[in-house]
């Protein structure tokens, strides 16, 4: 089947009590080992490209990298979608260059701003065929060149989202309960430490996402920022050479809880890096003396796959909602 939009996914995942898994894809391993896990398990999927992604691989590239995955993956309904646009323009280049889906985040500049960018958006947006997440509330962390202080984040405020649907028409909205960019989420301030001295992280605010929810009924919201900071790559990593102390991420159970509400789309990135990074790390640890790309990005992209698997299934729960 052809790119689709992400309409019918997120109606399907309202209803049934599941997230779409929105992975950041940069090159063609990071494509290939999210794809063949769909494809495993049966799961519908959105590949995301950032504005950096599009800097560092090119646009085209990126496009054709995710019709040749469209191809090999016949049965599963597949969005391709721009994260954080930071602009019109970037969000028009995309809407023109072939993706079905948008992001136009303006969550940095006042309510009434945000309004009047994510409406022209919408309108050219819709006038194409293309779907648009918008945003709310700021997340704390690093996303593209924009760096945002814990102290700086702020959460969703609810009484603001029906004014802000209504009047831009977005399809999605993405909230701030608590996630945050990035591989450290948190400050050890920020977080206590169990008997193993392992940071843990503070609770997210389900209490904004169910006040959201309630005032915007079967609507699809987004959460940005949902790494878990699996710790097994973080040691991979830390006893291969890195140097990673203290990174922490969502605990996977409150991302389930988070999907079965009004969550839809959970959005992943760094989990993928730290999967890949690790396990580059580790085998030229192993293997010094090995120059050959295709060695070592075989088990990066095998790692990869493994790693989408197990959150299409117990993160997200939507392995088998394909079809
Ligand atoms: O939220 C940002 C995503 O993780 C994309 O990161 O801007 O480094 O491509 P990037
Ligand atoms: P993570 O850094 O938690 O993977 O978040 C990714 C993201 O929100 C992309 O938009
Ligand atoms: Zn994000």
């Amino acid at each position: 089947m052809p790119l689709v939009t992400t309409k019918e996914m997120f109606k399907k995942a309202y209803d049934g009590g599941y997230a779409i898994g929105a992975f950041n894809v940069n090159n063609m391993e990071i494509v290939q080992g999210i794809t063949e896990a769909a494809r495993e398990v049966n799961a519908p999927l959105i590949l995301q490209v950032s504005k950096g992604a599009r800097a560092y691989a090119n646009h085209t590239y990126l496009v054709k990298l995710v019709e040749a995955a469209v191809i090999e993956c016949p049965n599963i309904p597949i969005a391709l979608h721009l994260d954080h646009g930071p602009d019109f323009e970037t969000c028009k280049s995309c809407i023109d260059g072939g993706f079905t889906s948008v992001m136009i985040d303006a969550s940095s500049k006042p309510f009434a701003e945000n309004i009047e960018i994510t409406k022209k958006v919408v309108e050219y947006a819709h006038d194409h065929g293309v779907v648009v997440e918008a945003e709310l509330g700021t997340l704390a962390g690093i996303e593209d060149d924009v760096k945002v202080a814990a102290h700086a984040a702020s959460y969703t405020r609810p009484e603001e989202v029906e004014e802000f649907v209504s009047k831009t028409g977005c399809d999605s909205l993405a909230i701030a309960i608590g996630t945050s960019h990035g591989a450290y989420k948190f400050t050890a301030d920020q977080c206590t430490r169990n008997e193993k001295g392992v940071l843990v992280p503070p609770p997210l605010r389900f209490d904004v996402l169910e006040e959201v929810s309630k005032r915007l009924p079967g609507f699809p919201i987004v959460l940005h920022g949902s790494s878990s900071v699996p710790q097994e790559f973080v040691k991979m990593i830390n006893d291969n050479g890195g140097k990673m102390p203290d990174a922490v991420g969502i605990p996977e159970e409150q991302l389930r809880k988070a999907a079965a509400m009004a969550v839809c789309k959970i959005n992943i990135d760094s989990d993928l890096r730290l999967a890949m990074t690790g396990t580059i790390r580790q085998f030229f640890n192993e293997h010094p003396d090995k120059f050959d790309p295709r060695e070592y990005l075989k088990p990066a992209r095998a790692n990869i796959k493994e790693l989408v698997k197990h959150k299409l299934i117990n993160v997200l729960g939507c392995d088998g909602k394909a079809l």
